[in-house]
């Protein structure tokens, strides 16, 4: 089957390498001539950890090409999917649609034959049905079938998820598409992978109510851990108790800074927005992007507390920048709200991150950087963990309290336990758990 990917992101490539993976001809396309490019020559411009064999792998196999020409690519194609960006539109939360109205215009422009068209780019409930108009407007003769097909892919683990999936969900209001769906899809349903099938809108929605889902998850999760500090409770051990329910489950329930990345900020702004426009506010979602919005700077106010309540003149090392850790992503990072607090309380912060540094630079200003741990340490009156790198699981703690000024650790994380870091003689403070 002849696959044509619009868009290299994030998404677009790591489908399209799968889908190249599974046996079918993938064109992936992109404005970017530098990107692609950069692609022809086998570099990567995202982390994505395999990525890069992935796609090495299925170019020398001939499955796999990159092009900045629509036209070719999508004349040639059975499905064509639409992946590039929807950020949030400046200023009032809504998804901006221009990149996938574009693409859908030049699509229309260049079909050639019964050609489904699906977009995997996560959009607000409706957008399959404005996609369809401006196709069928800009060519009335143009034989399509509009689809929606959300991912479900997680940063770091985007191949995992998209070869070994809990669900392949597909809106469709034309039969046809279904035949053409299956068969991009086959080798995943094959391995038993559900293949959903609904309307449009359903499958828009899904989406959304996901995201939204997972994001509250985290949301209460963060908010027993607070409870948990007054109470003197263990937020880790109300996770396992309330984990162990069935209808609740284990993941998705540790407690941090807050959550950050492209899509769950994106996601639950557009949700909110997209149910005030229909009269049917999601207060939930609402106040689940105001809770986590706050945490982020109350983590802040929680380093300042643990060193006493004055970081004037001190210097504050802070290990993990991204949102996460295996990616380089700094979208909405907890990070970066950490950062500015203490900043703007006069303290002085030396950051390292195994990955994100290049991003952060451009994002994080009047703040120094180190190249390992224990050079960001050298003379700090605190380590603050904020992303969970694997690196930061078995630090020295010997080793860093010869090279701080006070032997301070605050743990976002809970990557390690209050008794373990007490023996090493550090002041230990962490979320949900008494210190
Ligand atoms: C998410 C969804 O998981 C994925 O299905 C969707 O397609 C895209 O958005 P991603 O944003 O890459 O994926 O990362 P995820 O692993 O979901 O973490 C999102 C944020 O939640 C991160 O900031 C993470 O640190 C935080 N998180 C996650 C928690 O704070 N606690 C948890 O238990 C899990």
């Amino acid at each position: 089957m002849k696959i044509t990917m619009i868009g290299s992101g994030y998404v677009g490539l790591v489908s399209g390498a799968c889908f190249a993976d599974f046996g079918h001809d993938v064109t992936c396309v992109d404005k970017d001539a530098d990107k692609i490019e950069a692609l022809k020559a086998g570099r990567i411009p995202i982390f994505e950890p395999g990525l890069d064999g992935l796609v090495a792998a299925n170019v020398a196999a001939g499955r796999l090409a990159f092009t900045t020409d629509i036209p070719t690519s999508v004349r040639e194609a059975d499905v064509v999917f639409i992946a590039v960006g929807t950020p949030s539109r400046r200023g009032d939360g809504h998804a901006d649609l221009s990149y996938v109205h574009g693409a859908a215009r030049e699509i229309a422009e260049n079909v050639s034959g019964f050609t489904v068209v699906v977009t995997k780019s996560t959009v607000p409930v409706g957008t399959g049905d404005e996609v369809e108009r401006i196709m069928r407007e800009t060519n009335p003769q143009a034989d399509i079938a509009v689809v929606s097909n959300p991912e479900f892919l997680r940063e770091g683990a985007a191949i995992d998820d998209f070869k070994r999936p809990d669900r392949i969900v597909v809106g469709l209001d034309d039969e046809r598409a279904r035949a053409v769906m299956t068969e991009a899809y086959r080798p995943l349903y094959l391995n038993q992978a559900p293949l959903l099938f609904t309307t449009r809108r359903t499958s828009e929605l899904i989406k959304y109510a996901s995201n939204a889902f997972l994001a509250l998850k985290i949301t209460f999760i963060n908010e027993m851990a607070d409870l948990c500090e007054k109470v003197g409770a263990n937020v880790q051990e109300v996770a396992r108790g309330i984990g162990l329910d069935g209808r609740i489950g284990p993941k998705f329930l540790h407690a941090g800074p807050g959550y950050g990345g492209s899509c769950f900020p994106k996601d639950t702004l557009a949700l909110v927005k997209t149910a005030q426009d229909y009269d049917s506010p999601v207060r939930l979602i609402e106040t689940t992007v105001a809770v986590n919005d706050n945490r982020k700077r109350a983590m802040g106010r929680k380093v300042i507390h643990a060193v006493g309540g004055d970081v004037r003149g001190k210097r504050i090392a802070v290990l993990g920048l991204t949102f996460k850790p295996n990616t380089d992503d700094m979208r909405d990072s907890p990070a970066i709200a950490v950062i500015q607090t203490l900043t703007d309380a006069g303290a002085a912060v030396i950051a390292y991150d195994p990955e994100g540094m290049d991003n952060a630079r451009k994002l994080i200003e009047g703040i120094d950087f180190a190249d390992n741990a224990y050079r960001a340490a050298e003379g700090a009156d605190a380590v603050v963990i904020v992303t969970e790198w694997n690196q930061f699981r078995a630090l020295d703690f010997a080793r860093l309290k010869t090279v701080m000024n006070a032997p301070v650790m605050i743990d976002l994380r809970n990557i390690y336990r209050p008794d373990e870091v007490a023996r090493h003689g550090f002041s230990y403070t962490s979320v949900g758990r008494a210190d």
